[in-house]
Protein backbone atom coordinates (compact mmCIF):
# COMPACT_ATOMS: atom_id res chain seq x y z
CA UNK A 1 0.00 0.00 0.00
CA UNK A 2 1.33 3.29 -1.30
CA UNK A 3 1.47 6.16 1.65
CA UNK A 4 1.26 9.55 0.87
CA UNK A 5 0.94 12.18 3.57
CA UNK A 6 0.91 15.79 4.55
CA UNK A 7 3.67 15.79 7.58
CA UNK A 8 3.62 19.44 8.77
CA UNK A 9 1.46 22.39 7.65
CA UNK A 10 2.17 24.98 9.79
CA UNK A 11 -0.65 26.77 8.74
CA UNK A 12 -3.05 26.75 6.07
CA UNK A 13 -3.19 30.69 4.49
CA UNK A 14 -4.95 31.15 1.26
CA UNK A 15 -3.17 33.40 -1.25
CA UNK A 16 -1.75 36.31 -0.51
CA UNK A 17 2.24 35.06 -0.15
CA UNK A 18 5.33 37.32 -0.27
CA UNK A 19 6.99 36.34 -3.25
CA UNK A 20 9.13 34.51 -3.89
CA UNK A 21 7.72 31.04 -2.73
CA UNK A 22 10.23 28.19 -2.77
CA UNK A 23 8.59 24.94 -4.05
CA UNK A 24 11.16 22.28 -2.94
CA UNK A 25 12.13 18.48 -3.99
CA UNK A 26 13.65 16.17 -2.34
CA UNK A 27 14.40 12.38 -3.41
CA UNK A 28 17.68 11.11 -2.14
CA UNK A 29 17.07 8.47 -0.89
CA UNK A 30 13.38 6.32 -0.94
CA UNK A 31 10.98 9.16 0.13
CA UNK A 32 9.64 10.87 -2.63
CA UNK A 33 8.69 14.72 -1.60
CA UNK A 34 7.69 18.26 -2.03
CA UNK A 35 7.03 21.06 -0.16
CA UNK A 36 5.79 24.66 -0.57
CA UNK A 37 7.30 27.54 1.95
CA UNK A 38 7.02 30.91 2.89
CA UNK A 39 9.57 33.41 1.34
CA UNK A 40 11.54 33.07 4.41
CA UNK A 41 11.80 29.85 4.58
CA UNK A 42 10.61 28.94 8.30
CA UNK A 43 7.07 28.27 7.48
CA UNK A 44 5.73 25.29 5.92
CA UNK A 45 2.91 25.96 3.51
CA UNK A 46 2.57 22.08 2.74
CA UNK A 47 5.06 18.87 3.13
CA UNK A 48 4.23 15.92 0.96
CA UNK A 49 5.88 12.52 1.50
CA UNK A 50 5.57 9.62 -0.31
CA UNK A 51 7.41 7.06 1.19
CA UNK A 52 8.68 4.02 -1.09
CA UNK A 53 7.11 1.08 0.48
CA UNK A 54 8.88 -0.85 -2.41
CA UNK A 55 11.59 -1.36 -0.33
CA UNK A 56 10.47 -3.65 2.46
CA UNK A 57 10.58 -6.85 1.24
CA UNK A 58 14.33 -6.50 -0.04
CA UNK A 59 15.25 -5.67 3.61
CA UNK A 60 17.22 -2.34 2.64
CA UNK A 61 16.84 0.38 -0.12
CA UNK A 62 17.96 -0.82 -3.66
CA UNK A 63 19.38 1.85 -5.62
CA UNK A 64 17.61 1.45 -8.92
CA UNK A 65 14.22 0.60 -7.37
CA UNK A 66 14.27 3.71 -5.96
CA UNK A 67 14.71 5.70 -9.04
CA UNK A 68 12.07 4.48 -10.85
CA UNK A 69 9.52 4.92 -7.96
CA UNK A 70 10.76 8.48 -7.90
CA UNK A 71 10.39 9.03 -11.19
CA UNK A 72 6.14 7.14 -11.00
CA UNK A 73 5.95 9.54 -8.01
CA UNK A 74 7.07 13.21 -8.21
CA UNK A 75 4.36 14.57 -10.37
CA UNK A 76 1.41 13.68 -8.34
CA UNK A 77 3.26 14.52 -5.08
CA UNK A 78 4.73 18.00 -6.34
CA UNK A 79 0.94 18.51 -7.60
CA UNK A 80 -0.37 17.60 -4.06
CA UNK A 81 2.23 19.93 -1.90
CA UNK A 82 0.69 22.83 -4.58
CA UNK A 83 -2.44 22.09 -3.90
CA UNK A 84 -2.17 21.67 0.50
CA UNK A 85 -0.27 24.91 -0.10
CA UNK A 86 -3.45 26.28 -2.11
CA UNK A 87 -1.00 27.82 -4.31
CA UNK A 88 -0.39 27.75 -8.21
CA UNK A 89 3.30 26.82 -9.78
CA UNK A 90 2.97 30.58 -11.66
CA UNK A 91 3.00 32.12 -8.08
CA UNK A 92 6.50 29.97 -7.23
CA UNK A 93 9.22 32.42 -7.17
CA UNK A 94 12.11 29.85 -6.47
CA UNK A 95 12.47 26.19 -6.78
CA UNK A 96 15.11 24.14 -4.10
CA UNK A 97 16.14 20.64 -4.99
CA UNK A 98 18.42 17.93 -2.67
CA UNK A 99 21.74 17.66 -4.97
CA UNK A 100 23.92 15.63 -2.84
CA UNK A 101 24.75 13.47 -0.87
CA UNK A 102 22.12 10.39 -1.91
CA UNK A 103 21.79 7.94 -4.47
CA UNK A 104 23.14 9.20 -7.40
CA UNK A 105 20.15 7.76 -9.52
CA UNK A 106 16.95 9.54 -6.93
CA UNK A 107 18.96 12.33 -6.52
CA UNK A 108 18.75 12.57 -10.75
CA UNK A 109 15.30 12.31 -10.48
CA UNK A 110 14.48 15.40 -8.23
CA UNK A 111 17.30 17.47 -10.06
CA UNK A 112 16.12 17.13 -13.28
CA UNK A 113 12.41 17.44 -12.67
CA UNK A 114 13.68 20.84 -10.42
CA UNK A 115 15.39 22.25 -12.92
CA UNK A 116 12.55 21.52 -16.03
CA UNK A 117 9.81 23.19 -13.61
CA UNK A 118 12.95 26.16 -13.02
CA UNK A 119 13.83 26.54 -16.58
CA UNK A 120 10.05 26.08 -18.32
CA UNK A 121 9.37 29.40 -15.35
CA UNK A 122 12.81 31.22 -15.48
CA UNK A 123 13.06 30.82 -11.77
CA UNK A 124 16.56 30.70 -10.02
CA UNK A 125 17.47 27.31 -8.97
CA UNK A 126 18.88 26.54 -5.31
CA UNK A 127 20.88 23.67 -5.13
CA UNK A 128 20.55 22.05 -1.43
CA UNK A 129 23.41 19.74 0.67
CA UNK A 130 20.65 17.19 2.20
CA UNK A 131 22.64 17.20 5.85
CA UNK A 132 21.81 21.17 5.68
CA UNK A 133 18.58 20.25 5.69
CA UNK A 134 18.34 17.72 7.97
CA UNK A 135 19.80 20.91 10.52
CA UNK A 136 17.71 23.67 8.63
CA UNK A 137 14.57 21.24 9.79
CA UNK A 138 15.15 22.73 13.39
CA UNK A 139 14.34 26.79 12.19
CA UNK A 140 10.66 25.05 11.41
CA UNK A 141 10.47 23.60 14.50
CA UNK A 142 11.93 26.86 16.28
CA UNK A 143 12.01 29.72 13.78
CA UNK A 144 13.33 31.84 16.58
CA UNK A 145 16.70 29.51 16.65
CA UNK A 146 19.97 31.44 14.94
CA UNK A 147 23.41 30.14 14.61
CA UNK A 148 25.64 29.33 16.47
CA UNK A 149 24.92 25.91 18.19
CA UNK A 150 26.04 22.53 17.66
CA UNK A 151 23.86 19.83 16.03
CA UNK A 152 24.12 16.32 15.65
CA UNK A 153 22.56 14.50 12.81
CA UNK A 154 21.67 10.67 12.96
CA UNK A 155 20.17 9.19 9.66
CA UNK A 156 20.27 5.86 7.12
CA UNK A 157 23.72 7.37 5.83
CA UNK A 158 25.01 9.75 8.12
CA UNK A 159 26.21 10.11 11.66
CA UNK A 160 28.40 13.52 12.30
CA UNK A 161 28.64 16.45 15.11
CA UNK A 162 28.61 19.77 13.70
CA UNK A 163 29.55 23.03 14.87
CA UNK A 164 27.23 25.72 12.92
CA UNK A 165 27.75 29.12 12.28
CA UNK A 166 26.12 31.81 10.05
CA UNK A 167 29.17 30.94 7.36
CA UNK A 168 27.70 27.15 7.59
CA UNK A 169 28.91 24.14 8.85
CA UNK A 170 32.04 22.73 10.50
CA UNK A 171 32.21 19.10 11.03
CA UNK A 172 33.31 18.03 14.56
CA UNK A 173 33.34 14.42 14.49
CA UNK A 174 31.52 11.76 12.49
CA UNK A 175 31.35 7.71 12.12
CA UNK A 176 34.29 5.76 11.15
CA UNK A 177 32.10 2.99 9.93
CA UNK A 178 28.03 2.62 10.16
CA UNK A 179 26.08 5.56 10.73
CA UNK A 180 23.30 5.02 13.43
CA UNK A 181 20.52 4.56 11.45
CA UNK A 182 22.31 1.84 9.66
CA UNK A 183 22.93 0.21 12.96
CA UNK A 184 19.80 0.16 13.77
CA UNK A 185 18.52 -1.16 10.11
CA UNK A 186 20.94 -3.89 10.36
CA UNK A 187 20.16 -4.85 13.91
CA UNK A 188 17.03 -5.02 12.91
CA UNK A 189 17.41 -7.63 10.03
CA UNK A 190 19.50 -9.45 12.34
CA UNK A 191 16.11 -10.19 14.85
CA UNK A 192 14.39 -11.03 12.00
CA UNK A 193 12.36 -7.83 12.66
CA UNK A 194 10.86 -5.17 9.72
CA UNK A 195 12.67 -2.28 7.56
CA UNK A 196 13.13 0.24 8.24
CA UNK A 197 15.29 -1.20 11.60
CA UNK A 198 15.10 1.90 14.12
CA UNK A 199 11.09 1.67 14.61
CA UNK A 200 11.23 -1.57 14.36
CA UNK A 201 13.66 -2.13 17.14
CA UNK A 202 11.74 0.99 19.05
CA UNK A 203 8.63 -1.01 18.60
CA UNK A 204 9.74 -4.35 20.13
CA UNK A 205 12.04 -2.76 22.52
CA UNK A 206 8.62 -1.43 23.72
CA UNK A 207 8.06 -5.04 24.99
CA UNK A 208 11.10 -5.35 27.34
CA UNK A 209 10.38 -7.07 30.38
CA UNK A 210 14.01 -6.70 31.52
CA UNK A 211 15.53 -3.88 28.59
CA UNK A 212 18.93 -3.97 31.10
CA UNK A 213 19.35 -7.24 30.35
CA UNK A 214 21.59 -7.62 27.63
CA UNK A 215 24.24 -5.17 27.52
CA UNK A 216 25.80 -4.08 24.01
CA UNK A 217 28.86 -2.26 23.85
CA UNK A 218 29.22 1.72 22.97
CA UNK A 219 32.35 2.28 21.01
CA UNK A 220 34.67 5.33 21.82
CA UNK A 221 32.58 6.41 24.87
CA UNK A 222 35.86 7.29 26.97
CA UNK A 223 37.50 8.30 23.95
CA UNK A 224 37.85 12.41 24.09
CA UNK A 225 37.14 12.36 20.48
CA UNK A 226 33.60 13.55 19.08
CA UNK A 227 33.40 10.52 16.94
CA UNK A 228 31.24 7.19 16.54
CA UNK A 229 31.66 3.80 15.46
CA UNK A 230 28.70 1.04 15.12
CA UNK A 231 30.44 -1.52 13.76
CA UNK A 232 31.28 -3.34 16.87
CA UNK A 233 27.93 -2.96 17.94
CA UNK A 234 26.34 -5.53 15.06
CA UNK A 235 28.89 -7.89 15.67
CA UNK A 236 28.02 -7.73 19.40
CA UNK A 237 24.75 -8.84 18.26
CA UNK A 238 25.62 -11.47 16.02
CA UNK A 239 27.24 -13.27 18.39
CA UNK A 240 24.75 -12.84 20.66
CA UNK A 241 22.28 -14.29 18.47
CA UNK A 242 24.20 -17.29 17.63
CA UNK A 243 24.98 -17.64 21.51
CA UNK A 244 21.68 -17.86 22.40
CA UNK A 245 19.78 -20.05 19.57
CA UNK A 246 17.16 -19.60 17.42
CA UNK A 247 14.36 -20.47 20.29
CA UNK A 248 15.33 -17.92 22.88
CA UNK A 249 16.23 -15.14 20.48
CA UNK A 250 12.37 -15.36 19.79
CA UNK A 251 11.57 -15.09 23.66
CA UNK A 252 14.31 -12.55 24.70
CA UNK A 253 13.81 -10.45 21.30
CA UNK A 254 11.99 -7.50 23.39
CA UNK A 255 15.16 -7.17 25.72
CA UNK A 256 17.77 -7.92 23.00
CA UNK A 257 16.13 -4.90 20.53
CA UNK A 258 15.83 -2.95 23.89
CA UNK A 259 19.76 -3.52 25.34
CA UNK A 260 20.40 -2.75 21.58
CA UNK A 261 18.59 0.69 20.89
CA UNK A 262 19.98 1.35 24.65
CA UNK A 263 23.62 1.03 22.99
CA UNK A 264 22.35 3.78 20.18
CA UNK A 265 21.16 6.27 22.57
CA UNK A 266 24.18 6.15 24.74
CA UNK A 267 26.71 6.52 21.92
CA UNK A 268 24.33 9.90 20.15
CA UNK A 269 23.83 11.22 23.18
CA UNK A 270 27.23 11.16 25.33
CA UNK A 271 29.35 12.85 22.13
CA UNK A 272 26.08 15.28 21.75
CA UNK A 273 26.25 16.28 25.64
CA UNK A 274 30.40 16.29 25.26
CA UNK A 275 30.42 18.46 22.22
CA UNK A 276 27.80 20.81 24.03
CA UNK A 277 30.50 20.85 26.71
CA UNK A 278 33.65 21.19 24.37
CA UNK A 279 32.68 23.92 21.99
CA UNK A 280 30.65 25.82 25.19
CA UNK A 281 27.52 25.28 22.46
CA UNK A 282 24.39 28.04 23.60
CA UNK A 283 22.19 25.75 21.93
CA UNK A 284 22.01 21.83 20.48
CA UNK A 285 19.93 20.75 17.74
CA UNK A 286 19.22 17.06 17.02
CA UNK A 287 17.89 16.27 13.66
CA UNK A 288 18.03 13.17 10.96
CA UNK A 289 15.69 10.19 10.48
CA UNK A 290 17.35 8.57 14.32
CA UNK A 291 16.19 11.91 16.14
CA UNK A 292 12.50 10.52 15.75
CA UNK A 293 13.80 7.95 18.10
CA UNK A 294 11.04 8.23 21.29
CA UNK A 295 14.26 7.08 23.99
CA UNK A 296 17.06 9.40 22.22
CA UNK A 297 14.75 12.68 22.29
CA UNK A 298 13.66 11.89 25.98
CA UNK A 299 17.31 11.41 27.01
CA UNK A 300 18.57 14.24 25.33
CA UNK A 301 15.68 16.63 26.69
CA UNK A 302 16.67 15.04 29.97
CA UNK A 303 20.23 16.08 29.94
CA UNK A 304 19.97 18.89 28.21
CA UNK A 305 17.31 20.26 31.09
CA UNK A 306 19.40 19.13 33.73
CA UNK A 307 22.48 21.43 32.23
CA UNK A 308 20.01 24.46 31.33
CA UNK A 309 20.63 24.13 27.69
CA UNK A 310 18.22 25.27 24.61
CA UNK A 311 17.77 22.26 22.55
CA UNK A 312 15.46 21.94 19.80
CA UNK A 313 14.47 18.52 18.14
CA UNK A 314 12.56 18.80 15.09
CA UNK A 315 9.19 16.71 15.31
CA UNK A 316 9.83 13.18 14.18
CA UNK A 317 8.19 13.85 10.67
CA UNK A 318 10.71 16.70 10.21
CA UNK A 319 13.57 14.46 11.29
CA UNK A 320 12.52 11.67 8.87
CA UNK A 321 13.44 12.98 4.78
CA UNK A 322 11.06 15.36 3.96
CA UNK A 323 10.90 18.43 1.50
CA UNK A 324 10.42 21.16 3.64
CA UNK A 325 13.51 20.53 5.43
CA UNK A 326 15.08 21.53 2.00
CA UNK A 327 13.10 24.53 1.45
CA UNK A 328 14.60 25.68 4.71
CA UNK A 329 18.09 25.17 3.77
CA UNK A 330 17.47 27.30 0.79
CA UNK A 331 16.46 30.25 2.63
CA UNK A 332 20.17 30.16 3.21
CA UNK A 333 21.29 29.43 0.04
CA UNK A 334 22.47 30.77 -3.07
CA UNK A 335 19.90 30.85 -5.64
CA UNK A 336 21.54 29.97 -9.52
CA UNK A 337 19.63 32.31 -11.94
CA UNK A 338 18.37 31.18 -14.56
CA UNK A 339 19.49 29.53 -16.53
CA UNK A 340 23.30 29.14 -15.38
CA UNK A 341 21.64 25.66 -13.19
CA UNK A 342 21.26 23.29 -16.36
CA UNK A 343 24.92 22.14 -16.18
CA UNK A 344 25.33 21.61 -12.44
CA UNK A 345 24.85 17.89 -11.42
CA UNK A 346 24.21 15.80 -8.60
CA UNK A 347 26.40 13.90 -6.55
CA UNK A 348 26.27 10.92 -4.24
CA UNK A 349 28.90 11.88 -1.57
O1 LIG B 1 16.99 10.87 7.63
P1 LIG B 1 16.40 9.61 7.13
O2 LIG B 1 14.91 9.56 6.93
O3 LIG B 1 17.05 9.18 5.77
C1 LIG B 1 18.44 9.31 5.54
O4 LIG B 1 18.87 10.44 5.20
O5 LIG B 1 19.13 8.30 5.78
O6 LIG B 1 16.84 8.46 8.14
C2 LIG B 1 16.47 7.14 7.97
C3 LIG B 1 16.99 6.35 9.16
C4 LIG B 1 16.75 4.85 9.03
O7 LIG B 1 17.96 4.19 9.32
C5 LIG B 1 15.69 4.56 10.07
O8 LIG B 1 15.82 3.26 10.64
C6 LIG B 1 15.96 5.63 11.09
O9 LIG B 1 16.32 6.77 10.34
N1 LIG B 1 14.75 5.93 11.87
C7 LIG B 1 14.67 5.74 13.19
C8 LIG B 1 13.34 6.09 13.56
N2 LIG B 1 12.67 6.48 12.44
C9 LIG B 1 13.56 6.38 11.41
N3 LIG B 1 15.57 5.30 14.08
C10 LIG B 1 15.18 5.21 15.35
N4 LIG B 1 13.93 5.47 15.79
C11 LIG B 1 12.98 5.92 14.93
N5 LIG B 1 11.75 6.21 15.38
ZN1 LIG C 1 18.12 12.15 5.46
Amino acid sequence: MKKCTIVEVKESVAGGYNQPVILAIETSCDDTCAAVLDSNGRRALSNVVHTQTEHERYGGVVPEVASRAHLERLDGVVEKALTDARIDLDEIGRIAVTVRPGLIGALLVGLSAAKGLAYARKLPLVPVNHLEGHVAAAYLADPTLEPPFVALIASGGHTALYSVTAGGLNLLGQTFDDAAGEALDKGARMLGLGFPGGPAISGAASNADDPERYEFPVALKDKNNLDFSFSGLKTSLLYKLKALGEEKVREELPNLAAGYEAAVVEALSRKLLRAAEIHNAPALVVAGGVAANASLRRTVTGECERRGIRLVIPPPDLCTDNAAMIGAAAATTLAIPFPDYLSINARSV
